[in-house]
């Protein structure tokens, strides 16, 4: 529902939009950019907010004028981080918008806004899942270039947010979570890798104290971008408080000529009373999204066997045929080969940018271990890393023009490899060609889409700045590949999880989380980059007894309880494992497939850790999936009981441990239980006493009794 009221009383244009369960009430006043006078539960439709919220006057300080506005400005008296800035040669850098016309319907506004020179249109949807897409376009209308330095759109949240919540990470240990108190200042997570970065925060949250994953108010805000952009978090001195974010631009990256125009990213707001909610609305999102792109349906995630840590570049076909025999008698599906088929790449050092069969390797092409895999009835799939080269190529060799970089000199090297100006036509043409050409020749379905280097002094030949331009053009490649392959299959990955954001995920269809297989830092990191993604959309893998980036060994209950809450997949010579092992793996395999279809479509529900536990789980109508993970030792014990949040709490549900989890000395694990969703969320289950680092699922039914 939608109102737009003209209260001539204030001169204030007042927008109400409702939707999903959220409401978010804009005030323009005066003509002037809208402010947020409410985000959050849903009001009466009468509640006028108009003037209530208008502060006491206290002393006559600049404080008392802050209308802080979805593009904050410096002439409303904000003098926090501005929304806009920009300016022609050094002038015109003062900016005081004047909303001209809003058009709204039901879900969605439009304020459309001028100032000398500038055009702006502020466009906020508001989704049937409860999402606000935020997005500002600027339009020059000026006579002369007007470069812009930053556009970044601002949603006010309330005092009562007084935490904040973010993330950074590194290779192998992607989104860590930070918490800070929501302070007056500015925390500011700028990414500047022209990745969406292994460091970058996908949310930054606010919200009330101790917020946990189903208690307290929070508001979140991503950034749908894979290139340099910024989040923020600022508390002005007057205690207005925003989430703010958009594109990180360069110096110069942005100059409008007359008539050009800007659009930003879009912001993707969510709200919700505990951090399952406000991710559940995420998730509904980005299943919509994929939806509306392929509405023949998604099909159920195929179990996948990658094989970088079964064999990384020692390719052989015999080998690989024999690993794609296990493979399929284990069940998989898709069977991914990756880095090390082409050109000159008999390692790291060389091969980036030849993307054509290694003769060397593969004397008879791909296409006799791709039949092969075929033969067994999986599909294909190929690892690419098509916005990179290494000096050590022919490619590299024959167009030297073509790498990113500053006029005269090459920047650092990294993984031995540098990045291809895709903004550049020619490199562009040259690359969309010889991925065509792949995907066409050797039928491949699937394509694990690498990005393993930092984009570090990425410039042209004039020395200007071309990540905003790389990014275009990346988004462009997928969407031209999509157009001619409607049914490839794309991951996003990028050193294990370095490009994971909304932006590439509307045009791809899962990512590789983490180059790190051991289940237990898998536990964090597909937890926190839950928070986002769902479920299906994150690659998981089982790897071999002992993890190969951490030295860890686990069993195989850990590892496949922990994958099979992702898009469940193999990373593990198979061909070494025992007839034991491969019979275990085929039950988890089997267990995967069972519940890929309560993953794709339930809801993600966690609790807080206590003494070492933590439970997750996945909702659906009529059964949910829990796992109890003991993640360390506790100071107690037994362990006590646990509780399973999510589940409709009137209705009953009949509670059993998975048979291929340990089994425990409990009653209800003897003789299945009915209970209310209510009893499992509030008294909830004695839990199985488990070794540190092992787990056990435990699955709930719907039942009539
Ligand atoms: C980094 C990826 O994250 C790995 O999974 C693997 O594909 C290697 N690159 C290959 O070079």
């Amino acid at each position: 529902m939608f109102v737009l009221d003209q209260n001539k009383r204030m001169s204030a244009t007042v927008v109400r939009l409702v939707n999903g369960g959220v409401s978010l009430v804009l005030t323009s006043r005066d003509h002037h950019l809208p402010v947020v006078s409410h985000w959050g539960t849903v009001l009466a439709p009468d509640d006028d907010l108009t003037d209530v919220l208008t502060p006491q006057f206290v002393s006559d300080q600049t404080e008392r004028l802050i209308e802080c506005s979805l593009v904050p400005e410096e002439a409303r008296g904000w003098l926090g981080t501005p929304g806009l800035a920009g300016h022609r040669s050094g002038r015109s850098s003062t900016h005081a918008f004047t909303v001209t016309g809003v058009d709204a319907d039901d879900h969605r506004a439009t304020f459309h806004a001028s100032d000398a020179g500038l055009d702006l249109t502020l466009t906020v949807g508001l989704t049937a899942e409860g999402v606000v897409e935020l997005s500002a376009e600027l339009t020059n209308t000026g006579d002369d270039p007007f470069t812009l330095d930053s556009l970044t759109p601002a949603l006010r949240v309330p005092l009562r947010a007084r935490e904040l919540l973010d993330f950074t990470g590194r290779h192998l240990r992607e989104r860590s979570p930070q918490r800070h108190p929501f302070a007056v200042g500015t925390v500011r997570r700028d990414s500047r890798r022209g990745r969406t970065g292994l460091q970058s925060t996908t949310l930054m949250i606010a919200g009330e104290p101790g917020f946990g994953f189903q208690e307290g108010r929070t508001w979140g805000l991503h950034v749908a971008w894979s290139g340099n952009h910024t989040h923020l978090a600022e508390r002005a001195h007057g205690g207005e408080q925003i989430l703010a974010g958009g594109e990180c631009l360069l110096p110069g990256e942005v100059v409008l000529a007359p008539g050009e125009s800007y659009r930003t990213p879009a912001l993707l707001y969510s709200f919700g009373v505990g951090l399952d909610e406000l991710s559940a609305r995420y998730h509904a999102w980005l299943r919509r999204q994929h939806e509306a792109r392929r509405p023949a349906g998604r099909r159920p995630r195929p179990i996948t066997l990658n094989t970088w840590e079964a064999v990384y570049f020692a390719h052989d076909l015999d080998n690989l045929v024999e690993l794609a025999e296990v493979a399929a008698k284990v069940g998989v599906e898709r069977f991914v080969l990756d880095d090390g088929w082409f050109g000159s790449r008999r390692d790291d050092t060389a091969g980036l940018g030849d993307w054509e069969v290694s003769a060397d390797v593969w004397p008879g092409g791909l296409e006799p271990l791709a039949d092969a895999v075929r033969g067994l009835g999986m599909e294909f799939g190929l690892w690419v890393e098509p916005e990179m080269i290494n000096l050590d190529s022919d490619l590299a060799r024959a167009h030297p023009e073509w790498i990113l970089g500053p006029p005269g000199r090459l920047p650092l090297r990294v993984r031995n490899q540098h990045v291809l100006n895709l903004a550049h036509p020619d490199a562009y043409a040259h690359i969309a060609s010889r991925l065509s050409d792949l995907v066409a020749r050797l039928g491949i379905s699937y394509l694990k889409w690498d990005h393993n280097r930092d984009l570090i002094e990425a410039a042209g030949p004039q020395g200007e700045r071309l990540v905003h331009a790389q990014t275009l053009a990346y988004y462009r490649l997928l969407d031209e590949l999509h157009e001619r392959f409607g049914d490839l299959e794309i991951e996003s990955c990028a050193s294990g999880g370095g490009r994971i954001d909304l932006g590439v995920l509307t045009r791809t269809d899962r990512v590789w989380a983490s180059d790190c297989n051991d289940p237990l830092e898998r536990q964090e990191i597909q937890r926190w980059t839950g928070l986002l993604l769902p479920p299906e959309f994150i690659g998981a893998h089982v790897g071999p007894a002992r993890a190969h980036t951490t030295g860890r060994t686990h069993s195989l209950t850990f590892r496949a309880g922990t994958a099979v809450f992702g898009h469940f997949g193999i990373e593990w010579d198979l061909r070494s494992a025992n007839a034991g092992q491969l019979e275990r793996l085929t039950a988890w395999v089997a267990r995967a497939k069972e519940l890929r279809g309560l993953l794709a479509t339930g809801r993600t529900v966690r609790t807080a850790d206590r003494d070492g536990t933590r439970v997750h789980g996945v909702v659906g109508d009529d059964r949910a999936v829990f796992a109890v993970v003991q993640l360390a030792s506790s100071p107690t014990y037994p362990t006590g009981p646990v509780t399973f949040p999510g589940l409709d709490p009137d209705a009953r549900w009949r509670v059993t441990l998975d048979e291929l989890t340990p089994a425990p000395d409990l009653v209800w694990a003897a003789e299945p239980r009915v209970l209310s969703g209510r009893a499992l969320a509030e008294a909830g289950l004695a839990a199985p006493t488990l070794y540190p680092e092992h787990l056990a699922i435990i699955h709930l039914e719907r039942s009539e009794s």
